[in-house]
């Protein structure tokens, strides 16, 4: 075993072993990182520290609402250290824009805003709705007994985000295997096996676009890496910003709305007064998206980095300081939404939810998850309202994305 792979297990175990000895004494962020099936009671737990509590895991933390949207939109942090480097962790998406502070940031961002305009989602309505309709169909000539996830959530999102940024169709089933591998990077902290596992699918997801992006180049559409090519051969975009932008994007767009469409449905079911009323009314069906995104949110957890010292609630936090917004926790604050346990698909105050971010980082993608997820939930609603839960589901155990691995259902 080379010295480095000791050295990054020896890294991961004792850091897997101290959030087990904190998690076990008490501390809810610990509790938090050990990705429970239900972590909404460690959020409570948090709130009940203060607004703004210091982990033993070296950590700010906050599930408060106010305070959480406030630091969102202060210059003084980022997402890098405030030297412009990037957090020292196991894995995650530094290169992508979700990695990047201003200036990159600004310029990466508006380059890309135009491939994401709300516009395209009137543009996919028809061929949206027939891809869910199609999926039934197959659903129901094999009996009626399916996986939600695997038979129905990721198809819509995989299809949708394959046509913007211009993924071939012959290529779709292999960035999708690609992608699966990937996934933990999403999740935060995981083991060196998946970390190996990972990097392999990332090498595999280079070759992939580096072939993409040069067919592009022979032969341009009406694509995100069709538009970008321009930008990179006139020297305001960079090969090595695009590749990790053609792979973050699709990833953030299947992974979390897959888990909008599960945790949707899986809400929906608990209720079946509120399935009955999207039944018959599936304009109800934008309440229960944005319900979900407040109830039971894809994204449960994301961090920013002070970049100079910041007074906040009473405390003074120092430079490159880390702040863990509990965006899930946020989203149940009683003092922004009553009754925060209840779910309930026609709450007024949905919009002030933090599922998609706010300030500079706001998700970029948020108008076409929601719309994506509006035309599962009527779908499947409307043409399988008898719809059962037929088996236990199964999470996907990280504390960052939170969703079902599997969801075993059955039509009638
Ligand atoms: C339910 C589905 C989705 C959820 C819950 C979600 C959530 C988020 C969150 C929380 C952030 C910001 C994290 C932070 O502030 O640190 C974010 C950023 C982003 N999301 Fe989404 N997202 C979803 C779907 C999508 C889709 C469909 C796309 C693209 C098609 C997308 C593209 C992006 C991009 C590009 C960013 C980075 C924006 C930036 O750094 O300026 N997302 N998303």
């Amino acid at each position: 075993m080379e010295s480095s792979e000791r050295q990054l297990r020896a890294q991961m175990r004792f850091f897997h072993d101290l959030v087990r000895k904190l998690a076990a004494d008490g501390d809810p962020y610990a509790k938090v990182l050990s990705a429970p099936d239900n972590p909404y009671p460690a959020y409570e737990a948090i709130r009940a520290r203060g607004v703004l509590y210091h982990s033993p895991l070296n950590t700010w933390v906050t599930a408060d609402h106010e305070l959480a949207n406030q630091v969102l939109r202060d210059k003084r942090f980022g997402v890098r250290m405030a030297n412009g480097d990037k957090v020292p962790e196991f894995m995650n998406f530094d290169n992508s824009m979700l990695g990047l502070d201003p200036p990159d940031h600004t310029r990466l961002r508006r380059m890309t805003v135009p491939t994401f305009n709300p516009r395209i989602v009137e543009r996919w309505r028809g061929r949206a709705e027939a891809i869910c309709h199609r999926l039934i169909d197959d659903i129901l000539a094999k009996g009626g007994r399916f996986d939600l996830m695997t038979s129905f959530a990721h198809h819509l999102p995989t299809a949708v985000i394959g046509d913007l940024v211009g993924i071939p169709e012959e290529d779709r089933e292999q960035f999708h295997l690609l992608s699966r591998e990937i996934t933990p990077l999403l999740d935060g902290v995981v083991t060196y096996e998946k970390s190996v596992s990972v990097h392999a699918a990332l090498d595999g997801m280079a070759e992939l676009f580096g072939r993409i992006v040069e067919q592009r180049r022979a032969d341009p559409r009406e694509d995100m890496i069709s538009r970008m090519l321009p930008l990179v051969d006139e020297g305001s975009l960079t090969m090595a910003e695009l590749l990790p932008l053609c792979m973050f994007l699709p990833l953030a767009g299947t992974e979390t709305t897959v888990n909008l469409i599960g945790n949707g449905i899986l809400a929906l079911l608990r209720h079946p007064e509120q399935w009955r009323m999207v039944a018959e009314d599936p304009e109800l069906a934008q309440g229960a998206v944005n319900e979900t995104l407040r109830y039971d949110p894809p994204v449960q957890t994301y961090r920013r980095i002070a970049h100079e010292p910041v007074e906040l609630a009473g405390v003074t936090l120092a430079v490159d300081d880390e702040l863990a917004i509990v965006a899930a926790g946020a989203n149940r604050d009683p003092k922004v939404f009553p009754d925060p346990e209840r779910f309930d698909i026609t709450r007024s105050s949905r919009n002030d939810t933090l599922a998609f971010s706010a300030g500079i980082h706001y998700c970029l993608g948020a108008p076409l998850a929601k719309f994506e997820a509006e035309v599962a939930y009527q779908t499947l609603i409307t043409r399988l309202p008898d719809l059962r839960q037929a088996g236990p589901v199964r999470r996907r155990g990280s504390f960052i994305i939170r969703g079902l691995q599997e969801f075993p259902l059955s039509a009638g």
